[in-house]
């Protein structure tokens, strides 16, 4: 396959002061990079948009697994292609393969052979690969420990993590499963297609009295991506004995006075002592085995059809300068990504 001398890549071009929108991203035509020994050439297929992108703009994100993004610098995520050339003296990873690593963005990427996935021979769908929703799972088994018969609430239910969240809860052996979105327009689907029980819709009527509705009894587990009011009127509605284990922070991520890093909740901490409720959250580095255990489960349920993967896909790496802001509407329904 011929590889062209120059490709596209997604670059930051301003750090913004509220929320990212397109012109604060460009497309920059760079030289294709030549693979060293030991590194492979990818021609990216597809990459993800992501919330966590807004953190990695944001000049006081401190402690996270990545630095934040600098002016000039090529954004990077989840992505999936086809390796098109190799480092002198080859690779164990032959031309041809599909691959996924952590360089998107961009439409050629130069990859240590170390840090890509070979795409499983007669995988299903090789864009699930891209899903960060192993968080999810990991939360549900290794934080909470979901029991059979319990009632979850997974805040944030639209989203890429949540579309799969509630179905995983599920699967695991959850009794009844709520969601929340913003988006009214998107409440059928979760119910039709996904499975959710119920699904509650911050504003007007208070949340209170919409997630006791949906759960009069009283919420065992809650799977939390979104944080702030959600969380606090979620712990008001434990029951003795829950789990709460917070994967995202929506709400503060994609807030446009705050710089995405932080995400405050006012919690009544009585409650958590009375109730014996804990408070956990999840980091991938804590769970060693959780993204190879998800990846195998994920790709079986997919195969058996006990799992619907919702993603959109935005034409054309033109899309991407906008593609952040289209998160943060709501636009889209489960995984975004960007076809290139
Ligand atoms: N701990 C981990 O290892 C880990 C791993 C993966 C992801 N995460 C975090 O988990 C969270 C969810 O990730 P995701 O991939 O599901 O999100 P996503 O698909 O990247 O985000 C899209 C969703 O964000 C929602 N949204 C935007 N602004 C919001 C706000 N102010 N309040 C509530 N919802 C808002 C939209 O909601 P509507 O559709 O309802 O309008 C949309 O569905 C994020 O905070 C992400 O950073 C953590």
């Amino acid at each position: 396959m011929s590889v062209p001398s120059t490709g596209l890549e997604v670059h930051l071009a301003a750090v913004p002061s509220a929320l990212p929108g397109p012109e604060h991203f460009r497309l920059a035509e760079v030289p294709v990079p030549r693979p060293s020994a030991g590194q492979l050439l990818v021609r990216n297929r597809q990459f993800l948009v992501f919330a966590g992108l807004r953190t990695l703009l944001s000049r006081e994100a401190k402690g996270f697994p990545f630095p934040p993004l600098k002016p000039g610098e090529p954004l990077f995520g989840p992505a999936f292609g086809e390796v098109v050339a190799t480092g002198p003296g080859g690779a164990d990873i032959p031309v041809g393969t599909l691959v996924t690593h952590m360089l998107g963005w961009r439409e050629y990427a130069v990859v240590d052979a170390g840090a890509v996935q070979a795409v499983p021979d007669g995988h299903p769908d090789p864009v699930a690969l891209l899903s960060t929703a192993s968080a999810a799972y990991g939360a549900l088994t290794r934080l909470t420990r979901l029991r059979q018969g319990e009632t979850v609430l997974v805040t944030g239910a639209a989203g890429g993590v949540g579309t799969l969240a509630g179905q995983v809860a599920r699967l695991l052996g959850a009794g009844r499963v709520v969601g929340t979105t913003r988006s009214p327009g998107k409440v059928e689907r979760l119910r039709q297609e996904l499975g959710y029980d119920a699904v509650v819709v911050p504003g007007p009527r208070p949340l209170g009295d919409q997630l006791t509705e949906a759960a009069p009894d009283g919420y065992d587990v809650i799977i939390d991506n979104v944080g702030g009011e959600q969380l606090s009127a979620a712990l008001e509605l434990t029951r003795s004995g829950a789990r709460v284990g917070v994967v995202g922070a929506l709400s503060g991520q994609f807030d446009p006075a705050r710089p995405g890093s932080t995400s405050p909740a006012v919690i009544d901490t009585f409650l958590l002592i009375k109730r014996s409720v804990s408070l956990l959250g999840y980091q991938t580095v804590d769970h060693p085995g959780v993204e190879e255990e998800w990846r195998q489960r994920f790709t079986d349920w997919l195969r058996s059809g006990d799992i619907v993967y919702p993603y959109v896909a935005l034409s054309g790496i033109e899309r991407a300068p906008g593609a952040l802001q289209e998160l943060h509407q709501g636009r889209h329904f489960g995984t975004l990504v960007v076809n290139i």
